[in-house]
């Protein structure tokens, strides 16, 4: 049997592995010089002004949180088609979450969506609203950071999905966390995401006083005063351990090298399964692109008619996984999980209810060959038959 295929993994090559080698018999483990590398050139990749590593997207998230002053008293607003890290980090830092519905089709965050969810807000101050590039399509930035600026709150990209998404919107080219809409933008490096640092994480800012801060805050809160004697450091307020080690910076320096080859081998196998996919239209549908959108796929997301289909998605998952096939669910809607349905009640989000009731993830991952694309459309159409 051909081997199973995931819905998402890691690609490491033996130059991956040279190099974290390399690191290991260098003088750092942890903070060294690979930190402020990797983190320039990912600045660079991104063309955001400042990059600040961290041990995980989570991490970043928080951290975020953290650098905006975000606490008690005020509300964040997160779409809840999103993983559960994206809500989680307002509730760190003693905040309220309010959800947000999404576009159906897109699983998006929209300016309407959002609109709605202010009103819902009650007058609370709203500190941060996080958009989610879910998969690596782009949300409506300009007009989220319209509803932003107006209701006075912070716009933190979660872009754990987006390393390498390009959007253009008014005919001018910007990529996902280049600084241009967002205050903040958050990336996680979990293996499946676009690359890997086993965990890890970072944030993009333009704004070179929140970067100063989330350094100190990803240090215990310590900073080193300008001028002071060698072994003097202070702590202003307090921070975590949130630091990534030198020698996973290592990993994500030799990774970014290759991230051009990654999203372009994403986007030929998603053009693949556009095509593999076509005859099994209208049962099996693609997520919708927004017309901004050149996205650097992290995720394959098909819609699926499970009525029309005769099944539901658990036999459909299994079906698939007897063929070899792996698939996964992006996401359950957040406001639903026990924790913040006890907490603010049940709130009627259709959007977000419509995306979870038809989404599936197939595999997609740079190593993939492109006869696994046609044999994961095959497995699909054979499950959808029986
Ligand atoms: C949208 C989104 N936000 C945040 C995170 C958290 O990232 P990490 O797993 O690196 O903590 C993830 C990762 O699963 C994610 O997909």
């Amino acid at each position: 049997m051909s081997p199973f295929l995931p819905y998402g993994r890691q690609t490491i090559d033996d130059d991956d592995v040279a190099a974290v080698a390399e690191a290991l018999r260098g003088d750092f483990l942890t903070t060294g010089p690979r930190v402020e590398a990797f983190e320039h050139a990912f600045a660079e990749t991104v063309g955001a002004a400042h990059a600040v590593a961290c041990s995980s997207g989570t991490a970043a998230l928080h951290l975020a949180m953290l650098a905006l002053g975000v606490g008690e008293g005020e509300v964040c607003i997160v779409p809840s088609i999103t993983f559960l890290a994206t809500a989680n980090c307002a509730r760190y830092v003693g905040a309220e979450v309010v959800f947000a519905d999404v576009d159906p089709l897109s699983g998006l965050m929209t300016a309407q969506t959002l609109a709605d969810a202010i009103a819902r807000c009650g007058g609370r101050r709203i500190a941060a609203i996080l958009p989610v590039h879910l998969r690596g399509d782009v949300a409506e930035l300009p007009a989220l950071r319209q509803l932003a600026d107006e209701a006075g709150a912070a716009l933190v990209e979660d872009a754990c999905h987006a390393l390498g998404s390009r959007m253009t919107f008014d005919n001018q080219p910007a990529s996902a966390g280049d600084g241009r809409w967002g205050d903040l933008a958050t990336f996680s490096f979990h293996p499946v995401k676009t690359l890997t640092t086993a965990e890890g994480g970072m944030i993009t800012t333009g704004d070179a006083r929140l970067a100063e801060r989330l350094r100190g805050l990803r240090s215990h809160g310590m900073i080193r005063p300008p001028g002071a004697d060698p072994w003097i450091y202070e702590m202003p307020e307090i921070g975590f351990n949130y630091r990534l080690p030198d020698v996973l910076c290592a990993l994500g320096l030799s990774q970014l090298a290759k991230l051009p080859r990654f999203v372009e081998r994403r986007r030929a196998l998603a053009r693949r399964y556009e095509i593999a996919l076509a005859p099994l239209a209208p049962v099996v549908g693609l997520a919708e692109r927004p017309p901004w959108s050149d996205p650097a796929l992290h995720l394959m997301a098909v819609l699926i008619d499970f009525e029309a289909a005769g099944c539901d998605r658990a036999q459909l998952m299994a079906a698939l996984k007897a063929r070899g096939v792996g698939s996964q669910v992006h996401y359950i809607p957040v406001h639903h999980q026990p924790y913040y349905a006890a907490r603010y009640g049940e709130t009627d989000l259709p959007g977000a209810d419509a995306w979870y009731a038809h989404c599936l993830s197939l595999p997609l991952y740079p190593t993939m060959a492109d006869a696994d694309v046609d044999r994961v459309a095959g497995a699909l159409g054979e499950a959808l038959r029986t």
